[in-house]
């Protein structure tokens, strides 16, 4: 066997090995001591900070890159008297109340039906009989194909489907995060979200783990890196910077571009394994979204 053949032989196999689902895997992957320990790191990193002359609580950590700088935290309080996000909540509680063409609505299709209020904090969750995490974007798109109506682009860049996001978040807010990992194939998609969020990618080499964890609260140009603790509890996030609304999965492929890699596509399953990974970690923080942000 010549060398490269060695070497992809070697790598495909360590590949699959972590890939794929085996007993011995089920047992040593263990997500609630995973989220124990980070939860852990990030109190005794950043337990110490004060935010409003109070140390921070685990709930802080749903303020993001706030929790370290009193000033900014101050300048955030002052845009949220009159947010820039209330025309989007606005836009969006027209969208969800208008019927399709067929005279339904979003509240006739199953996982968007009941309290409104109810409806961000079930999502994401794994699916079992469809094998796959199901995300809030995309349960909204698959309810307008359900009822014959055109999916909109995903993260976000249809405003129809930000704003949309942005008025369920509101009438979210005060939940709890509770996603649940109870079968073999949501254990999958959470060891799948821990790799997409622990490789390093990009021409600068960079995983999201080595800033969002082990930098969170050091500066990184003028911007304080936020801690992965608490990252889906406030979007979609209104971004000065942008002028606009940004969708979660738009943020991450955000933050791969940062380090000038190629994002995984919209709605794919790394994505929404990141997603359903960082949710997973965040269980018990009150979601506190829309937001404004820099
Ligand atoms: C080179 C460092 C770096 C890497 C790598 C990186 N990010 Fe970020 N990320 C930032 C900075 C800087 C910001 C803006 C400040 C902040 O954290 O809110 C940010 C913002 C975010 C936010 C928004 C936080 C908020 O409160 O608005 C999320 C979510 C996020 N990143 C997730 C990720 C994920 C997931 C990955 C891996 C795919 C990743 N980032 C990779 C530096 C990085």
């Amino acid at each position: 066997m010549n060398n490269k053949l060695l070497t992809t032989t070697l790598f495909v196999s360590i590949a699959a090995c972590s890939l794929t689902a085996n007993a011995n895997d089920t047992k040593t992957v263990n997500p609630e001591a995973d989220r124990q320990a980070m939860i852990k790191h990030m109190m005794d990193m950043h337990g110490g900070n004060k935010i409003n002359g109070k140390p921070i609580a685990l709930d802080d950590f749903g303020m993001g890159a706030l929790i370290f700088s009193d000033d900014a935290y101050q300048q955030w309080k002052s845009v949220e008297e009159f947010p820039p996000y209330v025309e989007h909540i606005d836009e969006g509680e027209k969208l969800w109340n208008k019927p399709f063409a067929n005279g339904k609505t979003y509240s006739t299709c199953a996982g968007l039906d009941g309290d409104v209020k109810k409806i961000k904090a079930k999502y994401p969750y794994f699916d079992d009989a469809r094998g796959e995490v199901i995300i809030l974007d995309q349960a909204i798109n698959e309810c307008r194909v359900a009822n014959g109506e055109k999916p909109y682009a995903y993260a976000g860049k249809d405003k129809a489907l930000s704003n949309l996001l942005t008025y369920l978040a509101n009438e979210s807010r005060g939940n709890k995060i509770d996603v649940k990992i109870s079968s073999p194939g949501a254990l999958e998609a959470y060891k799948m979200g821990e790799m997409v969020f622990h490789t390093r990618r990009g021409q600068l080499n960079q995983s999201c783990a080595g800033c969002h964890v082990t930098s969170a609260g050091r500066k990184i140009r003028s911007e304080i890196i936020s801690p992965m603790l608490g990252h889906v509890t406030h979007f979609p996030v209104y971004r000065a910077s942008k002028g606009n609304i940004v969708t979660l999965q738009q943020r991450y492929q955000g933050c791969m571009r940062s380090v000038r890699a190629m994002p995984f596509p919209s709605n794919s399953k790394e994505l929404k394994a990141l997603e359903f990974y960082e949710a997973y970690m965040s269980n018990g923080l009150t979601l506190n979204g829309p937001t404004y942000r820099k």
